[in-house]
């Protein structure tokens, strides 16, 4: 069975729906470790209360972003993962920190990629009034919130929305995809070749979206 180190910065929702999934019997992989670079995130009790070891890699305590990533690294080689999860995670990484786990570093981004990269995506989608907004699932890459494209769910925008509004219609998405996303590597079925996904995998029949 593969193992996962789970990276997260707060509340860790994303890491409870892949908590959730291995506890139906949906994913069969094993948690290694929940790792924060934040002594206080939210998510790292829940983690606790799951049985699964944790640890704390707080960025404060190093001097800068190389230090920092040498730490996380040391800290994940402990536990020795097949794939590395991040979720919530919110610090940048070093391109040597990316290439070390080329292939097996996964990363779920609050929107459809490669439109809003970075943060406020929610925000930012109300501001320029798209009508389809998501999520997206993608193998992390030197580029902040680029990479190659797993998989990606979409939602509509509604009139009337507010950020809280489509962050939740988006979340329960990312709670849908990501584990998705994660038993495909664990069976095998998810890799990265030359630079791009390959999925064998049988996939949701999509119906079209149209908005409004
Ligand atoms: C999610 O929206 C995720 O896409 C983004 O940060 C948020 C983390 O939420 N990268 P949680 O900690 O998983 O609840």
């Amino acid at each position: 069975m593969k193992s996962l180190v789970i990276l997260i910065s707060g509340r860790g929702s994303n890491m409870e729906a892949l908590f959730a999934a291995v506890g139906r019997g949906e994913l069969p992989v094993r948690v290694a470790a929940v790792i924060s670079n934040r002594p206080d995130a939210k998510g790292l009790e829940t983690a606790a209360a799951q049985g699964v070891p944790t640890a704390v890699v707080d960025h404060k305590a190093h001097a800068g972003r190389e230090d920092f990533d040498a730490a996380l690294a040391e800290c994940i080689d402990g536990y020795a993962p097949d794939l590395v999860v991040l979720a919530g995670f919110m610090r940048i990484l070093t391109e040597g920190f990316v290439r070390r786990y080329e292939g097996r570093l996964l990363n779920i981004h609050p929107s459809l990629l490669p439109a809003f990269p970075g943060l406020h995506t929610h925000r930012r989608a109300l501001e320029e009034g798209v009508r389809i907004h998501g999520c997206t699932v993608h193998f992390v890459t030197p580029a902040l919130d680029h990479g190659p494209v797993v998989v990606q769910a979409a939602v509509p925008v509604l009139d009337g929305d507010d950020e809280a509004a489509l962050a939740a219609r988006v979340l329960a998405q990312e709670h849908v995809v990501y584990p998705l996303a994660v038993r495909w590597f664990a069976e095998g079925r998810l890799s990265l070749v030359d630079g791009r996904v390959r999925v064998a995998a049988e996939r949701p029949q999509p119906a079209p979206l149209i908005s409004p």
